[in-house]
């Protein structure tokens, strides 16, 4: 989608962009050949933006619709992308199940569903320890695959800066993907609710049959209505990562002619992670100087305080849809520690957008050396979101996933009752476990039945 504005190359230093650079930075990469990567870093900063302004405002404008409980966000994808499961037939499973929970979802809310995927550009993985050491061999841990490569050699796992260049270009033909699906047709309300069926034929699922059959029923009333579905054909679907190589985010960073203010093009919305969010560290600094909404990861050791300063750098005029806190505190936890969060933001007057990632704070690792997670811990999670905003008086506006349209075995549970054994069967994520594509819609039916819930007790 093209607008009337011109995005240009800010010059080094301009608006504070390169600020960051004297400043303490956390989990990049050690690039053997600086020479090179500067050369690579130059090319990329030439390349054509992967989003447009406008669209990122829109975005903004969505947002703010969820922060104030008129609209409720579904993030999903990958924990990591792969450069090599970047084909035709992953994407689209990938966007077909954020499609089928949104409609779920919608369902549920009674409001519109913000899509928005954690896809093209989640390329960049923090790390727990800087090396990873098997057998007696110590290498650099994996970063990524715009970064390094996974397999357990020198070579591979040497960071290379022309990953960041192919990076930038799979990230470009997914992209165009998923605007071809969401945009051509694909992506018909109708066509989305017939692909459930194989769910709902699953006599494990019958609990879900209910609502299944509620949402035909809908489906049926608006066409018996006479609703335009051609309007219905084509959906927003916005694409977020997190901001993890910040040369890389620099480098795809254009000025907008209309108001003059940077924009990061990497992707519509960007995330600060639990590990990089430090106050007057390099990646808060960099993301407080682009007009993007911004996510940032609250770990289960948050204090009010610190939520207070991130909204201080980050929103500093308190901008309807500009920040988005992600809580990822773990079943119990946020029981605990939420409650207290909302009600000190709350009594200083400030409205962002509170999001549940439900995964990064539930993780485990099995005897045999899978890292998983518990499906009923991941709802646990949710159900101690919703509370804690109940108890609060706030909105809880949205969710965050690891997910893929695919058949894996990686998250213990769902109807389908994986367990440590099945685990081993079709594990294929390369950092955490995601919800398969089953275990991703159950979560769908068990959310819309909260929203259900919260709707009627309103
Ligand atoms: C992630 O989202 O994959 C991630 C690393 O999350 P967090 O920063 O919350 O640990
Ligand atoms: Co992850």
């Amino acid at each position: 989608m093209m607008n009337d504005t011109q995005l240009t190359q800010p010059q080094l230093g301009d608006h504070g962009l390169d600020n960051w650079r004297e400043l303490p930075i956390r989990q990049q990469p050690s690039w053997p050949d600086r020479a090179q990567a500067d050369k690579v870093l130059a090319d990329i900063a030439t390349r054509p933006p992967l989003v447009f302004a406008g669209e990122v405002d829109r975005l903004r404008t969505r947002l703010a619709a969820a922060a104030r409980g008129e609209a409720f966000v579904l993030q999903g994808g990958d924990c990591a992308e792969t450069f090599a499961a970047a084909t035709a037939d992953k994407i689209r499973a990938r966007v077909s199940t954020v499609l089928q929970m949104a409609l779920v979802l919608t369902y549920g809310a009674s409001m519109p569903v913000v899509k928005l995927g954690r896809m093209a550009g989640q390329f960049a993985k923090p790390r727990s320890k800087d090396v990873e050491t098997r057998e007696g061999v110590t290498l650099p841990a994996y970063r990524g695959d715009i970064v390094n490569d996974f397999a357990f050699t020198e070579q591979a796992r040497t960071p290379n800066p022309q990953r960041m260049l192919e990076g930038y270009h799979i990230s470009a033909s997914t992209l165009n993907l998923v605007r071809a699906f969401t945009t051509g047709g694909y992506a018909d309300l109708r066509a989305v609710h017939s692909w459930n069926h194989d769910f709902r034929s699953n006599p494990k699922n019958s609990r879900y049959e209910v609502m299944a059959c509620e949402i035909d029923r809908a489906l049926q009333f608006m066409a018996a209505t006479g609703a335009d579905f051609d309007a219905l054909r084509e959906v927003e679907f916005y694409i977020g990562h997190e901001g993890l190589l910040l040369e890389y985010e620099r480098a795809l960073t254009r000025v907008d002619s209309r108001t003059g203010t940077p924009y990061d093009t990497s992707a519509h919305f960007i995330w600060i992670g639990e590990r990089t969010r430090g106050l007057d560290e390099a990646h808060v600094d960099f993301f407080s100087r682009v007009r993007n909404p911004i996510g940032v990861k609250l770990g289960p050791t948050t204090e009010p305080d610190t939520v207070l300063r991130l909204l201080d750098k980050l929103d500093p005029e308190r901008e309807p849809g500009r920040l988005t806190f992600i809580t990822r505190m773990g079943a119990t936890k946020i029981r605990e520690t939420l409650p207290g969060l909302l009600s000190a933001i709350k009594a200083e007057g400030s409205t962002p957008l509170w999001i549940t990632d439900p995964m990064h704070g539930n993780g485990f690792t099995t005897e045999r050396g899978f890292k998983t997670r518990r499906f009923d811990d991941v709802m646990e999670e949710v159900r101690g979101f919703f509370d804690a905003h109940a108890e609060a008086g706030t909105h809880p506006g949205g969710i965050h996933i690891e997910l893929t349209g695919d058949d894996v075995t990686e998250c213990l549970g769902g109807t389908d009752q994986i367990d440590e054994a099945t685990l081993e069967t079709h594990y294929e994520s390369l950092c955490d476990p995601r919800l398969n594509h089953r275990q991703s819609l159950e979560l769908a039916f068990l959310v819309a039945e909260l929203l259900q819930n919260r709707g009627a007790a309103n």
